[in-house]
């Protein structure tokens, strides 16, 4: 019988390459937490090594230059996956389950079942020879022209060849999550994160902690948005301005650093805004949830802000170790769009930040259209912008001030474990 697990990973993998889709944070929600941990493994390799296992296939068919439907590619790369780099899982398990799915008009192809049957089989009777030829397959097969850009930013100016296949391998290992405590005690599931204060890690083999983060006494965020957060300013805000503000980490770190600040909190996408008024409450934060484009709101608003947070829509191409999908949806960013709508963005913030208030930007991105690109325009149409050394000196990349506090929040990507983040900082004269 099908087990849910596969199932779901399958109805994930059609999402992204049938639809486009990224793979939703709850699409795994409906199983139970042994089912969701073999689900991730399984979507997670088959995602990191979509083109290479499509590639191992495509010499093996009758008539290589006809493409395969979706339904039979998503069987054969499941069941393929399992059987090289899953060695927990019983090769009849892998062989059977996925010519099910195939055979499953809804997620299959049924007159591929034999054709399934036949290559897995092939591959399970010699596993060690399957993961093999896998591996000697080129990396690039796995990596599209967005993960190649988004690697060569991460690493420009200065970078090697093997910088860049180093940066690759540590993207394919799943992120571990790491964790705020908002009330009470950590839960022992978590252990302390030593170099990041008020940082926790999920120790290794715990199962995930659904049910507290649900209660609000805790949340997961990124180690780089919760060292961004961390930023170094004296200013006591009377009134926050958190941009674009949805599921609400920001809002969230920024209550329990001002407590006693108002705290305007702005999202545009109407679902959104619910889910973030919901982990306000859970979590019992304070603040005003607005629903609307950020920049009509500041129009029509005669408030200033002591405190800006603009955390811009973006590419995400500093997510890629925690989504695996986007190298397979890239192709449908519109970069040059998305850069006019964070210049948009940062032109309607900056006339509303008061003197001597801070604004930073920041995006998950490496891009330098997201993030480097508008730091320059900011310098050369914004006078009144000072850069703001907020962060650490371990945080910046500008050459000869390696010791000195930064206004620029790039963590290095070999040597920082955490997402890929460009944020700048500045406060208006
Ligand atoms: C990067 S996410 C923000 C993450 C959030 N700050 C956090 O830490 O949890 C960007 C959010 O901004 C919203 N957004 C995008 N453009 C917006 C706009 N013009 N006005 C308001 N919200 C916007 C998106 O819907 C999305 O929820």
């Amino acid at each position: 019988m099908l087990t849910p697990s596969r199932l779901a990973a399958a109805r994930a993998l059609h999402a992204v390459f049938g639809s486009g889709h990224r793979v939703g944070d709850r699409w795994d929600a409906g199983l139970s937490s042994e089912d969701a941990g073999l689900a991730q493994a399984i979507l997670g390799l088959s995602l990191r090594h979509w083109g290479r296992l499509q590639a191992y296939v495509k010499p093996r068919l009758k008539d290589p230059s006809r493409g395969l439907p979706l339904g039979s590619q998503v069987a054969l790369a499941l069941g393929l996956a399992q059987l090289a780099w899953m060695d927990g899982v019983a090769a009849h398990a892998a062989v059977n389950e996925s010519v099910e799915l195939v055979s499953n008009p809804a997620v299959g192809f049924p007159p591929h079942k034999g054709l399934v049957n036949a290559l897995l089989r092939r591959g399970a009777e010699k596993r060690e020879a399957l993961r093999a030829e896998l591996n000697a397959l080129p990396a690039a097969l796995d990596r599209t022209p967005f993960v190649e850009a988004a690697l060569q930013a991460a690493l420009a100016p200065h970078h090697a060849l093997a910088d860049l296949e180093a940066m690759w391998m540590k993207l394919q290992v799943p992120p571990r999550p790491a964790f705020r405590v908002l009330r009470n005690e950590a839960p022992a599931e978590l252990e302390a994160d030593p170099q990041l204060p008020g940082c926790w890690k999920l120790r290794e083999g715990a199962p995930f902690l659904g049910p507290w983060l649900q209660s609000g006494a805790g949340m997961v965020q990124d180690r780089s948005s919760q060292a961004l957060m961390a930023f170094a300013w004296e200013g006591n805000p009377t009134h926050i301005l958190d941009a674009c503000a949805a599921p609400g980490g920001k809002t969230t770190s920024l209550s329990l650093r001002f407590p006693g600040a108002r705290i305007s909190a702005v999202e545009r996408e109407p679902k959104r805004a619910e889910r973030l008024k919901q982990n306000l409450a859970d979590r019992g934060v304070k603040a005003d949830v607005i629903i609307a484009e950020v920049a009509d709101f500041l129009a029509n608003s005669t408030g200033t802000f002591d405190l800006i947070v603009l955390d811009a829509p973006c590419s995400g191409s500093g997510t890629l170790q925690k989504h695996p999908e986007l190298p397979w949806i890239a192709g449908n960013i519109d970069l040059a769009r998305l850069s006019e709508i964070q210049r948009d963005l940062l032109r309607a913030a900056i006339p509303k930040l008061d003197a001597g208030g801070l604004l930073i930007y920041a995006v998950c991105s490496w891009l330098p259209e997201e993030g480097e690109h508008h730091r320059a325009w900011v310098r050369a149409t914004h006078p009144e912008l000072e850069p703001a050394q907020v962060w650490p000196h371990g945080f910046g990349v500008e050459a000869g001030l390696e010791n000195a506090a930064t206004s620029c929040f790039r963590p290095h990507p070999l040597r920082w474990d955490g997402e890929g983040f460009q944020a700048f900082a500045w406060t208006k004269r």
